[in-house]
């Protein structure tokens, strides 16, 4: 199988995008899969999650031409699973690849030897989210379920046509995963439900609870299946692994 290209999109922030792409990559790559995750966000959330802090190079300074994929993609604590971390200079590059958006996808033109990469995007549709959707095959948006979960999706969505119907035609919706699910609350059933209802087979079966483990493992620097692997959390993950390698065969 080539390299499949998968990134983590909603310009809604805190909606789990970087909670769902670390957690992800650790379940993908426990499944035999070499995996690279890349910190697309300046917030550099996706970094300190697989413990790699105050990174000195970066995704910047790969897309800037200054480093090497090489140079710049770090190995974890776990096996088969690496990052390309984001820098605080990663913000400055929002200007500057405004007029760029297959800088990426040409820098990743040189990738080898990965069987997925995860994107961890931004929570906006600028220059650095555009790059990640035109780089991609596929697409994975985190739902928080709450009342607002829909709002901003119809924006988000009609990016992703114009991408398909311009720079990027492969671009597939890989799924949309509703995260944050708090079991307790009406609401969020609601949510769960309505989200189902207009997207139908879209939606992952996997829903991911509300679980403080999962909130508690990035300040550890550890993903759920080292920080607590029996929690709810870890199970929603593990599972929703599963799906994600049904379907990135058929992308
Ligand atoms: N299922 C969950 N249960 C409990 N807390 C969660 C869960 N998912 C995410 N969180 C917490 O909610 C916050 C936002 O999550 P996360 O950083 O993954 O969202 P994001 O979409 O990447 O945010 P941003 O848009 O800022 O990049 C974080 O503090 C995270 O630890
Ligand atoms: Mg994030």
């Amino acid at each position: 199988m080539a390299t499949k290209i998968i990134s983590f999109v909603n310009q809604k922030g805190g909606v789990g995008k970087t909670t769902t792409a670390v957690n992800l990559a650790a379940y993908l790559a426990s499944h035999g899969q070499r995996i690279l995750l890349i910190d697309l966000d300046p917030q550099g959330n996706a970094s300190s999650g697989l413990g790699i802090q105050n990174a000195e190079i970066g995704i910047y300074d790969v897309l800037m031409g200054d480093s090497s994929l090489k140079e710049a993609i770090q190995a974890t604590d776990q096996e088969k699973l690496f990052v390309l971390p984001a820098t605080a200079d990663l913000a400055g590059a929002i200007v500057e690849m405004n007029d760029h958006p297959t800088k990426l996808k040409t820098v990743l033109g040189k990738l080898e030897n990965f069987d997925i990469v995860l994107i961890d995007a931004p929570p906006s549709l600028g220059a650095l989210t555009i790059n990640a959707l035109t780089a991609s095959h596929g697409l994975i948006i985190p739902l928080q379920a709450e009342y607002y979960a829909l709002e901003g999706i119809a924006g988000m969505l009609d990016t992703v046509e114009r991408i398909k119907a311009g720079l990027n035609p492969k671009l597939n919706i890989l799924g949309i995963v509703v995260t944050m699910f708090d079991t307790r609350t009406n609401l969020a059933q609601q949510v769960e439900q309505n989200v189902r209802k207009h997207f139908g087979d879209l939606v992952f079966w996997s829903v991911i609870p509300r679980n403080v483990k999962l909130s508690e493992a990035p300040s550890y620097g550890q993903t759920i299946n080292k920080y607590a692997p029996i929690s709810s959390g870890a199970g929603a993950y593990k599972r929703l692994a599963q799906e994600v390698m049904q379907r990135v065969q058929k992308l």
